[in-house]
């Protein structure tokens, strides 16, 4: 039995589509644990990128179970077209493909909702994927939320009609321009509900506690990124689920004490998509390299991502908050070519020098502290070996190891599952 965690260090798409596909040959079993579709996460073999959001990253190995935790908010519009993205591969998902009855559903309205709070937020908006992410959430610990269970039962969609009417009532107490046609969305919403309810349903607890019991390996994919978690992220830019490893024991019902690994990944610089503070970002020729190269365009709403440097004061509250084990860093090939690079090490916040993230991270005074590194100029997309790095990367690591006190395991060097090095 195995039971390890894979989950982003910052703030989102770190690459934990990449390595969860790579690792999958490794693993019995891969369940997503929290977030919807909201997530967008990117594979690329064969000369082919999938992206996926709902659905766990180990989807296209034949032998892999792929497992949809209680913790995940599943909008049926997108899970639908999911799966017809997968029926071009012969993805046999009737078989891999198990849902937790316990998971909540997005409905329409949730969508709705989610656009008219970022109106009426005006200027202080979250920047949401507007995928009915908070809305669901809210009505999952409101105690109101239609789960995936229910729809096995014949009064579900009165269930439903209660709740999109008590939605309506909401969008207008918001008294926003939100333009919609509900019997429009409801025509597809229960037109791809028929699709999924073709699926496995499963209580995935008990799925999941007889499979350690069983001897299977599990690996927990999570969605968004640390600094985006409800609690410990940069609150209020953040999504409305535990992103940290704490999410992965509520949203699977495993226990604390079955996980081994958690696996930390980050880039080897940092990216954001939407609104929050974010220190070390670029306004300049640098960050906007950091874009170009590294084709830096959110996978699920195609905005651009805001780049900048590595922050590894961020760094360390994400790994002591999730308690990682073993580091991956990504994108290390975005970075061939600077002189110089930079990571920060401290803030200036307050007239003082302080080395944690203080409470208010977009304060006008925080300025981050830079320790400036050498770069390195070489193409290393085609090298498979760590010891073939150049020296300066491999400086540029054992700086962030010795840092944050945790060894890196995995260099990633381009997109493709090849471009991957296993230290
Ligand atoms: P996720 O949400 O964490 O799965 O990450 P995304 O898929 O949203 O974003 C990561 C992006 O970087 C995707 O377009 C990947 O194909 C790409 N990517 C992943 N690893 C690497 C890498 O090492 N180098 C480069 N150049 N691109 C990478
Ligand atoms: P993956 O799994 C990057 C961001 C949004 C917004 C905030 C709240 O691909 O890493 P929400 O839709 O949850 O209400 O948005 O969180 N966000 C992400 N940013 N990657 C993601 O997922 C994200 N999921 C949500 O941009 O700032
Ligand atoms: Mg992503």
């Amino acid at each position: 039995m195995n039971v390890n965690l894979l989950l982003g260090l910052q703030w989102g798409d770190e690459g934990k589509g990449k390595i969860v596909d790579y690792l999958t040959k490794e693993y019995d079993i891969i369940a997503r644990f929290q977030g919807g579709p909201n997530a967008g996460h990117t594979l690329e073999f064969n000369g082919i990128k999938h992206v996926l959001h709902t659905i766990p990253s180990g989807i296209f190995h034949p032998k892999a179970i792929n497992v949809v935790g209680n913790g995940v908010v599943i909008d049926p519009v997108i899970f639908k077209k999911e799966l017809e993205g997968l029926d071009k591969y012969d993805v046999n998902y009737k078989d891999a493909l198990l849902i937790s009855r316990k998971a909540h559903l997005i409905l329409p309205t949730h969508r709705l909702l989610d656009a008219a709070s970022e109106t009426a937020k005006g200027k202080a908006k979250i920047g949401s994927t507007l995928k009915g992410i908070g809305p669901t959430y809210m009505d999952k610990t409101g105690r109101n939320g239609i789960r995936v269970g229910d729809l096995e039962f014949e009064d579900w969609k009165d269930k439903y009609r209660q709740l999109a009417d008590k939605h309506e009532a909401m969008i207008n107490f918001y008294n926003v321009d939100v333009q919609y046609d509900l019997n429009e969305l409801e025509e597809e919403f229960f037109e791809a509900v028929e699709k999924i309810k073709g699926l496995q349903f499963i209580d995935s607890e008990e799925y999941l506690f007889k499979a350690m019991k069983d001897g299977k390996s599990i690996l927990a994919e999570g969605a968004q990124g640390s600094l985006l978690d409800i609690d410990f992220g940069t609150y209020p830019f953040v999504t409305s689920s535990n992103t940290t490893a704490a999410g992965a024991c509520t949203g699977l019902g495993i226990a604390p004490n079955k996980i081994q690994q958690v696996y930390g990944i980050f880039k080897a610089y940092t990216t954001r998509v939407g609104s929050g503070p974010f220190p070390t970002e670029l306004f300049d020729k640098h960050g906007k390299r950091m874009a170009k190269v590294g084709h830096e365009f959110g996978a699920t709403t195609g905005r651009p991502r805001r780049c900048g440097w590595l922050d590894l004061v961020a760094l360390k509250y994400a790994v002591q908050v999730n308690g990682v084990t073993d580091l991956m860093m990504m994108k290390a090939d975005v970075l061939s070519g600077f002189n110089e690079l930079k990571v920060c090490t401290a803030y200036h916040y307050n007239g003082e020098e302080i080395d944690h993230l203080p409470y208010n991270l977009s304060a006008e005074d925080l300025k981050p502290v830079y320790k400036t590194l050498k770069g390195w100029q070489e193409d290393i997309t085609k090298i498979n070996s760590f010891e073939k790095l150049p020296q300066t990367l491999k400086d540029y690591i054992t700086f962030i190891e010795d840092f944050v006190e945790v060894k890196v395991k995995i260099v990633s060097v381009g997109p493709d599952r090849k471009e991957t090095i296993m230290r």
